[in-house]
């Protein structure tokens, strides 16, 4: 009698034969769906109300039963199925809704290696390859920013809300080095460069961040985490291609200086997430320079757009920047989330914190700290982000993410121009980026021009956003919108370079068959204000 002892359920959860047929089934099931969600034929999203996914995915939890391995692969096929059916379809080519892409179906297959050996970071030695990786990549793109080689350093962060928050932090320790133990305080600021001296004297300042107008919401966050204030996060106003004035600044950053405030950082943007406008970063830079004061550019967008050729000026000058946010997980198309978070002097990457952590860094290895991750970002247990991105980047070189970039800008103009020929479309400009934003213009609207009143303004805004529900609930296509001097626009971000023109055509097509009937429907029935 030496019948083998059934498996415990432990064991069938960790069984490698097991992991095998369902990965199998996993990357054929992958690879199926990305074929059919490629073509276009299907939707971008079967919508179905939040709370009916949520009693659906609990169902699965209640009824959770384990019955043999057999019994699992066959509930993995079903889940898989579910997972695929019920999310949305980035990889779809009327996708063009926020900047999230349809990511690089290798770099989500590598991204297995580290979530199945779960490499992670905040000491060198818990995830050595990813570190490394993720050096090289920081390495590879900072050289392509224009950073001095040796010179600069970098790291990699849960995304550029973190990433932002990061470099401000170390740029807050920098320009108020008395917070991190003292906390915030008024605090005053005596010579030209911006030294500060004792501090406490009795017309000292409350230190301030000097930000783009149109600045992604996470700069106001980060100012909320640092304790900045609201009132001391100081807004530069925009000129009419909604970049940042650069006059604007130069008086600002001059009466500051000439009230001894601590000024932070003076935030840019490359580009804005609302309108894809790019900030002239080499003027800025003059400004700041001239101030001594810390300039950060959020390019968690735009920051791809260095590796272009044909589209590198628009950053040009991003090599002055003391620190540069750039997702990987925007426009070099690697699934989310992979930012990139540049100091063009790698010693500032120790000052964004401070602490000590005996049980975690090694005291007898104290050079290891040049690679110990966890002192140079917020998170402790922190994904190998970026080996996804390191593998792609060693696959396909800097080419593929040049083409990439190039090519969905180009078919942002193409939407430009399809909308701009289009009589009732009002669209904002000419793209700077793959961002186009524009209205939608009923019939009435364009042979009366000129009713500006609030009510029409109102009434207009109102029917892009039923526009872009419907386009939603239908899951035609999936764009979205934005608000710009209290009205609302749609808005296209091109983060599928499978997308083409015929696709946007389809787009136009049914706004302009939707359009009108939503528009009769909102004569009908009223505003949702009224
Ligand atoms: C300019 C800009 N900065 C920061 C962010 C935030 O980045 P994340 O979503 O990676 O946190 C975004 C996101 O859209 C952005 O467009």
């Amino acid at each position: 009698m030496n019948a083998t002892a059934p498996k415990s359920l432990v064991e069938i959860a960790y069984d490698s034969e097991l992991t095998r047929q369902c990965g199998r089934v996993l990357v054929d099931a992958l690879a199926d769906h990305l074929d059919g969600v490629q073509a276009g034929d299907g939707l971008v999203q079967r919508w179905r109300d939040p709370e009916l996914n949520i009693s659906d995915a609990a169902g699965w939890l209640e009824a959770a039963e384990f019955s043999g391995p057999d019994g699992v692969l066959d509930q993995f096929k079903e889940l898989l199925e579910l997972s695929l059916q019920r999310g949305q379809n980035l990889n779809h080519p009327r996708c063009v809704g926020h900047q999230v892409p349809a990511p690089l179906p290798l770099v989500g297959l590598f991204d297995a290696v580290t979530t199945m050996t779960n490499q992670v970071q905040g000491v060198y030695e818990m995830g050595p390859w990813g570190i490394a990786a993720e050096r090289a990549v920081i390495d590879r793109i900072g050289k392509q920013i224009g950073y001095t080689a040796g010179e600069f350093g970098g790291l990699v962060t849960s995304g550029g809300s973190l990433g932002n928050l990061t470099a401000l932090l170390a740029a807050r320790n920098e320009a108020c080095p008395w917070v991190w133990g003292d906390g915030n305080q008024p605090h005053a600021v005596t010579d030209e460069a911006g030294m500060h001296d004792e501090g406490q004297r009795a017309d000292a300042r409350m230190p301030v961040l000097v930000v783009h107008a149109d600045a992604h919401y996470c700069i106001d966050r980060a100012a909320g985490v640092m304790g900045i204030g609201k009132a001391n996060v100081l807004k530069v106003p925009l000129d009419e291609q909604r970049r940042m004035d650069v006059s604007a600044l130069e008086g600002l950053l001059a009466s500051l200086r000439a009230d001894g405030v601590p000024i932070i950082a003076v935030v840019a943007v490359a580009c804005t997430t609302a309108v894809g406008a790019f900030d002239p970063i080499d003027s800025i830079a003059d400004v700041c320079s001239r101030h001594g004061v810390w300039l950060h550019v959020d390019a968690a967008h735009g920051g791809a757009v260095c590796l272009s050729r044909r589209h590198r000026h628009l950053v040009r000058g991003l090599e002055r920047a003391d620190s540069v946010v750039f997702d990987a997980h925007k426009m070099m198309f690697v699934p989310a989330v992979c930012a990139l978070v540049f100091y063009r002097n790698k010693q500032n990457r120790f000052r964004a914190f401070e602490q000590t952590a005996p049980y975690l860094f090694d005291p007898s290895a104290p050079d290891m700290s040049e690679y110990d991750n966890g002192v140079v970002t917020f998170e402790c247990t922190k994904r190998s982000a970026a080996l996804g991105l390191w593998a792609a980047l060693s696959m396909f070189g800097l080419d593929l993410f040049e083409q990439l970039v190039d090519r969905v800008f180009h078919v942002a103009q193409q939407l430009y121009d399809l909308l701009d020929a289009a009589k009732q479309f009002e669209v904002l400009g000419q793209p700077q980026a793959n961002i186009v934003v524009f209205r939608f213009l009923p019939e009435m609207l364009t042979r009366q021009s000129g009713d500006t009143s609030d009510a029409a303004s109102l009434k207009l805004s109102q029917l892009q956003l039923r526009i872009r529900r419907a386009m939603l609930e239908s899951g035609f296509a999936y764009l979205t919108q934005t608000t710009l001097s209290g009205n609302a626009y749609l808005r296209c971000t091109i983060m599928n370079p499978l997308t083409d023109e015929s696709q946007l055509s389809k787009i136009i097509t049914e706004v302009n068959r939707v359009g009108p009937l939503l528009w009769t429907e909102l004569q009908e029935t009223g505003l949702a204000t009224d």
